[in-house]
Formats: structure tokens, C-alpha cells, sequence
């Protein structure tokens, strides 16, 4: 049977007290209902379905800017009558002989191999349900089971009577169930309940009546079936999903100084005996080579750092691709478009951006690289600058192999340093300097002998 998968992302969220509707806030760095397109995509159902209501044109932005944006129907509800209202509004663009999985888009963090076992368990006369114990299950629709443990009915927490709301296991409200059924049961639900709305938990005793199997499956965590209501939840499942990912790091041989003090947010890839000092931040799509070193309170965004680089304290990469053996910072800034060669060196205070720093160049100290192409073994000098903007357009600087620039050397852009040419310290060179050759470009400096310093008026 075919998968179809609708996602409830219908909610106002207001405990959130937030100008972005609730699924939109970002947890390692996606929104949550982008783990869950995720997770839901990774089933390769035959149609994902979101059922959006507040803060729809928020999301439909979000949702043009994915890469997978056209195999979302996007399906507005109006009003919020309800869950089984909300899985209605998709139900005239769903296939009648498929299985349908319910998803909330305030449920991030379900895992694809529970997703799996749950949706093995439904088929055209089967549903899954998905559900779990908890210590204190106030608020949540309880599962009720007749002697022979069978499942019969959900029952929400304003509608239980002592003996139901004595139940820990819980309704997560994801399921997986035949399509034909929605199709049959929705219309005739009821709103007649403490909260006047459609429940789609109604359906199980519907489908417990007509005598249908109902099986259960519980989650690996209670946090892969946890909602998000608040910020204080949001933290707190953000917090349990760094751990995972700590956890699964070590174990691939990854040394974290502190566990706890490491965010992983995006796509990450991270090779063996890598050493992450504290407060380090991996955002993006971030590839680590083997024996990389990263110092503390670093921030690598959408780079590439080849093995046995060494990126020191301070540093923040963003768009940039590492060769083997490279020396980053303290306190480099390496902005988009940067590459350095096997053996580079970029210290202190040092901004490129759009620059390709050849095998074994060094930019030590205090300069600004933008839009330059430097050769091999190069050597720039403590506050160099390529002046790469006449603030109009922007304008290329090409260093050659073995050049030396001088400390705080000006290169008016466009501009080239021949090959094992100099430049003074203090130059602005705006003319090319030949290879070989040396740029001079300042005063000359003139001593007067026995300079008398200026006395105190009285
Ligand atoms: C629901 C379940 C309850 C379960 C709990 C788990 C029902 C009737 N109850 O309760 O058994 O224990 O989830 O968290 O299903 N939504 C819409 N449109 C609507 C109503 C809701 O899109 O008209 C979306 C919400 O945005 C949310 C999800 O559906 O993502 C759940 O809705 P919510 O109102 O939070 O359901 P609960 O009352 O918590
Ligand atoms: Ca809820």
C-alpha cells in the first residue's frame, strides 16, 4: 500500500508568545516542523500533506525555500475545530487505498525507525497507534484497553472519568491507519466533548467497534513523542537532542572536552580523533577530517576543514574549505568563498573573504584578504589590506608564489604582485609590481638632527 502523510501545523502556539507561528521556531538550528518533513520524507510516502491555519503565509515562505517544496500539498484550515477536523481538510487529496500516517508539526524529534514500526503496523485492516507511559500523564488522551488488553478508545484528560485519568499510557497522536477509514469515520465524528471539538482519537473506537486490529508501539524515548508548547520544552528537548548527538559522536571517536558544551545544528560530518574544545558550534552543512583540533568557542558554519588541521580558539568560519594541515586563528574570521591550500596559515585578526590562499602562504596577523588569489609560500604582513571595494564594484588583488608584502601594505585593487616580488612595509601599491621586483610606495622618511621638542607656554 502507499504512504500518504499528513502533518497537523494548524495551531497557534500561544504559549510560545511569539511573532513566528510555533512550528517555525528553530530547534539545532531547523524548524520543527522541518524535522518533521524531514523524518516524513525519509518514509518516501507518495504525498506529504501540511495542514497549515496560523501563521500560514509565514509558512508557505518557509516552505518555498525547501528544496522538496513541490512534494508538499499545502492545505489550509480555516478554523481549528479540531485534530479530526484538521486530518479532514487533507482527506479529498488522499488516495483511498493508501495508509495514512498522522504527524504534528510540534513533534519534532520522532525518530525514522519508530516512524517504520509504526507504519509496518498498519495496513488495510490494521491501524498503529503510537504511545507511551508516562509518570504523569496530565493533559494527554489516555489509552484505554479491556481485559484482553486490546486497545478499545482514547480518551482525552477533560473527558476521563477517575478510573481513565488512573492510565499513564498516553496518546501520542501519531498514527498510521487506512486512508478508506478516515474517509468513512471523519464525516461522522462529533463535537459533542468538553472542548466542542472534532477528535480525531474518536476514530479508535470507532474502528474497536467495527472489531479492526489496533496495535501499539512505544517511541525508544519519551523525547522522540514529546510536543513543544513552550520555549522551556523547546529548550528542554533541544538540550536532549545535543545530547544525542554528543553521545553519537563520541562513540564514532570524537573527543568533546565537555559534552555539554558542544552544539551540533545541521548536517554534520565529523571524522576520528577530532578534538572539540568548549563552546563550539558546528551549523549547516560542516565536514571534519580526521584529527582536526577545533579551540573553544569556535563557530564553523557550512566549511570543510580537511584532517589535521588545527583551528584555534575564537575563530569563525563561514563558506570556507580547509586543507590538510592548516593553522586557523585565535580570532580568524574566514567568510565565504575562502580556500586554503594544504599548509596555510591565517592568524589573529585576520578577515578573507573570496580569497585562495596557495600551499604554505601565511597571513599572520591583523589584515583583511578579500577577492585575492594568493600563490604558494606567499607571506603577507601584519596589517595588510586589500583595498578590494572603490564602493561601486569590487576588484581582485593576485599575489604570486613567494611574494612578501610588507607589514601594512595597502593593495589598491585591481592589482598584481609579480612573482617573488616585495613590497615595502607601509606601501600602497596601486601599480603592479613586477616579478622578482620591489614595491616602494611612501614618503621618504627625513631625520632632522638635534630636534628641539616644543617648550610649555607660560
Ligand atoms: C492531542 C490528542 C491527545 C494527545 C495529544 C498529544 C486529540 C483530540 N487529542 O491533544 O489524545 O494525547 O494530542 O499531544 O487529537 N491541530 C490542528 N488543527 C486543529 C487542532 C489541532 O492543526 O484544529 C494541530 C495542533 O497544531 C497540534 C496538534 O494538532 O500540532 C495537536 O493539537 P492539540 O490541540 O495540541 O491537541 P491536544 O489537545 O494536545
Ligand atoms: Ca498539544
Amino acid at each position: 500500500m502507499s504512504l500518504e502523510v499528513i502533518i497537523l501545523a494548524a495551531g497557534q502556539g500561544t504559549r510560545m508568545k511569539s511573532q513566528l507561528p510555533k512550528v517555525l521556531h528553530p530547534l539545532a538550528g531547523k524548524p520543527m516542523v522541518g524535522h518533521v518533513l524531514d523524518t516524513a520524507a525519509a518514509l518516501k510516502p507518495a504525498h506529504m500533506h501540511l495542514v497549515v491555519g496560523h501563521g500560514s503565509d509565514q509558512l508557505r515562505g518557509y516552505l518555498a525555500g525547501r528544496k522538496d517544496a513541490d512534494a508538499i500539498n499545502i492545505v489550509e484550515q480555516t478554523e481549528q475545530l479540531g485534530t479530526g477536523h484538521a486530518v479532514d481538510q487533507a482527506m479529498p487529496q488522499v488516495d483511498p487505498n493508501s495508509t495514512v500516517l498522522v504527524l504534528y508539526g510540534d513533534v519534532p524529534l520522532t525518530t525514522l525507525a519508530t516512524l517504520q514500526q509504526l507504519v509496518s503496523l498498519a495496513d488495510a485492516q490494521r491501524l498503529g497507534l503510537l504511545t507511551v507511559t508516562l509518570e504523569d500523564p496530565t493533559g494527554y488522551g489516555r489509552i484505554v484497553r479491556d481485559h484482553d488488553h486490546q486497545v478499545v478508545a482514547i480518551v482525552e484528560h477533560k473527558d476521563a472519568s477517575e478510573a481513565e485519568l488512573a492510565i499513564a499510557e498516553i496518546n501520542t497522536g501519531i498514527l498510521a491507519l487506512p486512508a478508506a477509514w478516515l474517509k468513512q469515520w471523519l464525516p461522522a465524528l462529533s463535537a459533542d466533548n468538553a472542548q466542542g471539538e472534532y477528535y480525531l482519537t474518536d476514530i479508535i473506537a470507532m474502528a474497536a467497534a467495527a472489531r479492526h486490529t489496533i496495535d501499539a508501539v512505544q517511541p525508544g524515548a519519551e523525547q522522540e513523542v514529546q510536543g513543544v508548547n513552550n520555549r522551556l520544552q523547546l529548550a528542554a528537548l533541544e538540550r536532549w537532542y545535543q545530547q544525542q548527538q554528543a553521545e553519537h559522536w563520541m562513540t564514532e571517536g570524537v573527543t568533546l572536552m565537555d559534552p555539554a558544551r558542544v552544539d551540533f545544528r545541521g548536517d554534520i560530518h565529523i571524522g576520528q580523533d577530532v578534538t572539540l574544545d568548549v563552546n563550539v558550534i558546528l551549523e549547516g552543512r560542516v565536514r571534519i577530517g580526521d584529527g582536526v583540533e577545533i579551540g573553544a568557542n569556535c563557530v564553523i558554519r557550512d566549511s570543510e576543514i580537511a584532517p589535521g588541521t588545527v583551528i584555534k580558539s575564537h575563530s569563525l568560519l563561514d563558506g570556507a574549505s580547509v586543507a590538510e594541515g592548516c593553522d586557523v586563528g585565535p580570532f580568524a574570521r574566514l567568510r565565504p568563498g575562502t580556500e586554503l591550500a594544504r599548509g596555510a596559515k591565517v592568524g589573529n585578526f585576520v578577515e578573507t573573504k573570496k580569497a585562495k590562499v596557495g600551499e604554505g602562504s601565511k597571513i599572520n596577523h591583523l589584515s583583511y584578504v578579500g577577492d585575492a588569489d594568493l600563490g604558494r609560500e606567499v607571506n603577507v604582513g601584519a596589517g595588510t589590506i586589500t583595498c578590494n571595494y572603490d564602493g561601486v564594484n569590487k576588484h581582485k588583488t593576485e599575489i604570486d608564489d613567494g611574494a612578501f608584502i610588507g607589514s601594512n601594505t595597502s593593495l589598491v585593487a585591481p592589482v598584481r604582485v609579480g612573482k617573488g616580488a616585495t613590497t615595502a612595509a607601509g606601501s600602497t601599491i596601486t601599480k603592479a609590481v613586477a616579478d622578482g621586483a620591489l614595491g616602494v610606495a611612501r614618503g621618504r622618511q627625513v631625520s632632522l638632527a638635534q630636534w628641539q621638542r616644543p617648550k610649555k607656554q607660560q
